[in-house]
């Protein structure tokens, strides 16, 4: 292996509580980027020295050297950026479906998100620019705000709130023009996805992802009866489960693609695997807010 992030899902595995576990004992890690360095003697389409990414993505990405299924390894043009290429599929593809598969969006249309700084959220406000269609940003309260807002701003975001802003009767008196949002995406739970449901238009759609608050979320009776909101799920891993590996793939690809162009950039820091252990406490907030680590094998 190359590269490979630590994202929340890996950590929820450790702990015990995904609801899916690999084969005890396990290696960790779930997405990552390798280089071939020998093949079986029936192997074709892969040389030595190729890029691949096991996709869908699977355990055991935390290692130096992975023996597995050439069905499992997808080659993937060297010109990427590393980074990019170790954490394109969990978190990348998560935007895209949730964009696609909800809502019928159409240029002009507005998204809502809370978790807007994680990676997700970074392509999400991408990725609907790419489309014209606007994004309103929900991040936490917290040291650094300012500089967290204008970095979405710069990649494309119309309007980034901190949820104490969003403690005003009418959140939609703070949109100006661009319309009510149809879709919106929670990373959060808790406030964070109460604003949410806040700011949708009538019958539109709420989609769960995430819960980083561990915080429940509450929906008031008149959101449904009067408002008529949708409340949805997300989880990759479904979706991926139902026959999806080639989709999935060429998906990857056009993700790549737009990393490549400078199109789709997100915020990560490189941690070198010798020193894992204080990669794995900054992922897990443990010595505060933190980007994206990714090991480097
Ligand atoms: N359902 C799926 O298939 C799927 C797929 C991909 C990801 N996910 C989930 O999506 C979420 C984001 O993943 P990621 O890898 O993109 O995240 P990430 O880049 O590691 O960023 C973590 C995000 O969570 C926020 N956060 C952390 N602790 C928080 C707290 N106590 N309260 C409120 N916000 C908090 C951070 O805000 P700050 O910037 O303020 O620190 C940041 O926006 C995770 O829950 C992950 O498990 C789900």
């Amino acid at each position: 292996m190359l590269a490979a992030p630590i994202n929340p899902s890996d950590i929820n595995r450790i702990e015990g509580v995904y609801p899916v576990r690999p084969p005890m004992p396990a290696v960790g890690g779930y997405e990552g980027v390798g280089e071939v360095h020998a093949i079986g003697s029936a192997v074709k389409g892969l040389s030595a020295g190729d890029w691949v990414i096991p996709s869908p993505p699977s355990s055991g990405t935390w290692q130096t050297y992975v023996v597995k299924e050439q069905t499992v390894w997808h080659k993937i043009d060297k010109r990427t950026p590393m980074e990019y290429a170790a954490t394109v599929t969990v978190n990348p593809l998560s935007a895209l479906r949730m964009l696609e598969d909800f809502v019928a969006l159409k240029s002009g249309d507005t998204i809502v998100q809370n978790g807007a700084t994680s990676i997700v959220g970074q392509c999400v406000i991408q990725l609907a620019r790419l489309h014209g269609i606007h994004s309103i940003n929900i991040i936490r309260d917290r040291a650094g705000s300012d500089e967290a807002k204008a970095n979405l701003q710069q990649l494309g975001a119309d309007e980034v709130f901190t949820e104490s802003q969003l403690e005003v009767k009418n959140v939609r008196g703070l949109l100006g023009n661009i319309p009510e949002p149809v879709l919106g995406f929670n990373c959060v739970g808790g406030n964070a996805a109460s604003l949410i449901l806040k700011f949708l238009k009538q019958g539109g759609t709420m989609v769960t992802y995430g819960g980083m608050s561990k915080k429940p979320i509450t929906v008031s009776t008149s959101a449904f009866i009067f408002k008529e909101l949708t409340l949805k799920g997300f989880w990759l891993q479904r979706w991926m489960s139902s026959d999806k590996a080639e989709e999935c793939r060429s998906m990857i690809d056009y993700l790549l693609g737009l990393c490549r162009d400078g199109k789709l950039k997100y915020e990560f820091e490189v941690a070198p695997f010798d020193d894992f252990h204080t990669a794995l406490e900054k992922a897990m907030g443990k010595k505060g807010r933190q980007p994206k680590q990714v090991l480097k094998f």
